[in-house]
């Protein structure tokens, strides 16, 4: 099977895809798969690359997050750009191994729809719902699920009113709609500081949500959709981050050692049914295919609430979606071979 896997990205989250594209990278079967790398830079220029990709480290990341990024080796001669797409063409299947905007959103999805060539995960439509959390949230919503209450930031809008500030009370969680990674998210405890969290948000988008906060545990789940197109729920994974940290941020995610995955979550029977129902209810709703991870809140009475889905979640192998299927005995390796052959099928 000729398989071009797909990584970086215009997207905040390029290098959280170069780690998922190593782990995938190093993990394929030889055996099976004749495989094309294929890294998009920064800049939006499509290359094929060598192999594995180097990593930096969260640290170097996180200091270009605030200081800008190095432009150095992302331009590529045009030349090879349609070089590149020349050999993408003549894939059997893509693996768009990328997070956030241009790549988990459905502009690459759109592209190999365009192509004619078959995907790995989530199509057009599914993939720029579930970017947006404006949209995450009104479909959740729609079929029944409980999701925060929340208020849209458009162009132009810089303000929460005085009655929403009421309704929201704080801390309000104030993101960037289209995002991931918890990039360009602040938590805000006093309402004097909203616009300082509104103008971070709007660097990675214009259209910000200021959202309730919600205590409950957080409460990770996976659907997987099998070649036969019968959907599978994974474990539940409960997130413990370190005591550092105010919420679950890019350092957290990426850097901190000490955040806790417990598999399965110890939770009740009756909690872990109830998340799978609602997580495949959403997966549905939202018409996905190939796989979703589903971030909730479980409250102390038992009442979940819908935080958000990532269509390509991270996806290393210390990753919590590969490690939910782990604890549910499917080995790294034969998850990449479900997500291909479902792909083909
Ligand atoms: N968006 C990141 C990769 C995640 O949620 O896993
Ligand atoms: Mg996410």
């Amino acid at each position: 099977i000729r398989l071009a896997v797909l990584f970086g990205g215009r997207s905040g989250e390029h290098e959280v895809s170069c780690r998922s594209a190593a782990s995938i990278l190093t993990n394929l079967d030889r055996r099976r798969y004749e495989v094309l790398p294929v890294r998009i830079g920064r800049d939006g220029v499509w290359a094929t690359a060598p192999a594995i990709p180097e990593l930096p480290t969260t640290e170097a990341v996180l200091h270009w997050q605030r200081n800008g990024f190095p432009a150095t080796g992302d331009s590529t001669p045009a030349g090879s750009v349609l070089a590149t797409m020349h050999e993408l063409v003549a894939c059997d299947v893509v693996f768009p191994a990328l997070h956030g905007p241009f790549g988990e959103d459905g502009t690459v999805q759109s592209l190999l729809e365009g192509l004619g060539i078959p995907y790995v995960g989530n199509g057009v439509a599914a993939s720029a719902l579930s970017m947006d959390k404006e949209y995450t949230k009104k479909i959740a919503a729609g079929v029944g699920l409980e999701v925060a209450d929340g208020v849209v930031l458009r162009r132009g809008q810089h303000d929460v009113a005085a009655a929403d500030r009421v309704r929201l009370g704080l801390p309000v969680f104030v993101k960037p709609c289209r995002e991931g990674s918890s990039i360009g998210v602040s938590r805000v405890d006093d309402w004097a500081d909203l616009p300082a969290a509104v103008a971070l948000a709007r660097e990675s988008d214009e259209k910000v949500l200021v959202e309730s906060a919600v205590t409950g545990r957080e409460i990770d789940i996976g659907v997987l959709e099998r070649p036969d197109g019968t959907l599978a729920v994974s474990p539940p994974m409960e997130i413990l981050p370190s005591g550092e940290h105010t919420f679950f941020d890019y350092e957290a995610k990426y850097a901190d050692t000490s955040t806790v995955f417990d598999i399965p979550a110890a939770i009740d029977p009756a909690a872990t049914e109830a998340i799978g129902r609602d997580a495949l209810r959403l997966f549905r709703a939202l018409e996905c295919t190939g796989l979703l991870r589903v971030d909730f809140f479980l409250r102390a009475d038992g009442s979940r609430v819908v935080n958000e889905v990532n269509t390509f979640p991270g996806f290393t192998s210390a990753s919590q979606y590969p490690r939910m299927w782990r604890a549910a005995g499917l080995e790294y390796g034969q998850l990449l071979d479900v997500l291909i052959d479902t792909a083909r099928a």
